[in-house]
């Protein structure tokens, strides 16, 4: 069975169309570049990170697609011509940028006219509990220092806001949406092993505490989602917004 797409990656796919090329922004590890590439995009991903791009080679050894993947800044100049791209995707990555939007102007740049711009980011913290109360209880549990990770999770996380540097950008035709479900977990345990085994700032917070400080991260977690269970488990709301725009 294929593994599911990461959450958001069918939408910004529905945005993106089937567009003949296509540059992913901050690729990480190719998922997103990959489904480009499957729909029939000449497709490139670009990263800072050395290992995530060979995870990404990787990736599309394994499932033998042919995609381009190259060390790229996204806080400088891109390295392509202008109107290189039909598209231009970027998930989860456009929030960490020094200044987004010089890298959205970049991004304005590459692509040809009539051609799309999709961005992707995690909607504000306080729509993400799932992501939130964790962190917030390490905070509470073991001091601020500790907690003072993802410090970027949410920025530009108003829709309206990141539709409007979209537009400064000299994009138009602009379309924000805002995706929301649902986390569904047994309880505060099962959600906080499911952060360590896929998100890595939890992974290495946990591989680093005491047995002591665990248990008061627990304790302090399973207070902070008591709100959240419902019937037969816990339910954490998640959003991300999702702009696409024309150039
Ligand atoms: C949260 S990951 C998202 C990866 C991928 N787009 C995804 O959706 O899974 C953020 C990625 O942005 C990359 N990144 C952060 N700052 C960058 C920069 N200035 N230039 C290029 N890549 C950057 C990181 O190396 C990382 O792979």
């Amino acid at each position: 069975m294929a593994a599911a797409l990461p959450y958001g990656v069918s939408e910004i796919l529905e945005a993106a169309g089937a567009p003949e090329s296509a540059l992913d922004l901050g690729c990480g590890s190719g998922r997103l570049t990959l489904e480009l590439a499957r729909r029939g995009a000449a497709a490139t991903g670009v990263d800072r990170s050395a290992k995530a791009l060979d995870a990404a080679r990787a990736r599309a050894r394994a499932a033998g697609i042919d995609v381009v993947f190259a060390q790229a800044d996204i806080d400088e100049a891109l390295p392509f011509s202008g109107r290189a791209f039909a598209a231009v995707t970027s998930r989860l990555a456009l929030m960490i940028a020094r200044d987004p939007p010089a890298t959205l102007r970049e991004a304005a740049r590459v692509v040809r006219p009539g051609g799309v711009v999709v961005t992707a980011v995690w909607a504000r913290i306080e729509e993400n509990p799932w992501f939130g109360e964790p962190r917030a209880a390490v905070a509470e549990a073991l001091g601020p220092d500790r907690a003072a990770f993802a410090r970027v999770f949410g920025r530009l996380g108003d829709a309206d806001e990141l539709a409007e540097l979209h537009r400064q950008a000299g994009l138009a035709d602009i379309r924000a949406d805002v995706l929301r479900d649902e986390l569904h977990l047994a309880d505060p345990e099962a959600h906080w092993r499911d952060l360590a085994g896929r998100i890595g700032h939890y992974t290495r917070l946990d591989a680093a505490l005491a047995p002591d400080e665990r248990q008061r991260v627990a304790d302090v977690l399973a207070r902070r989602l008591a709100p959240f269970h419902a019937d037969a488990g816990l339910r954490l709301p998640r959003a991300m917004v999702v702009v696409s725009a024309r150039r």
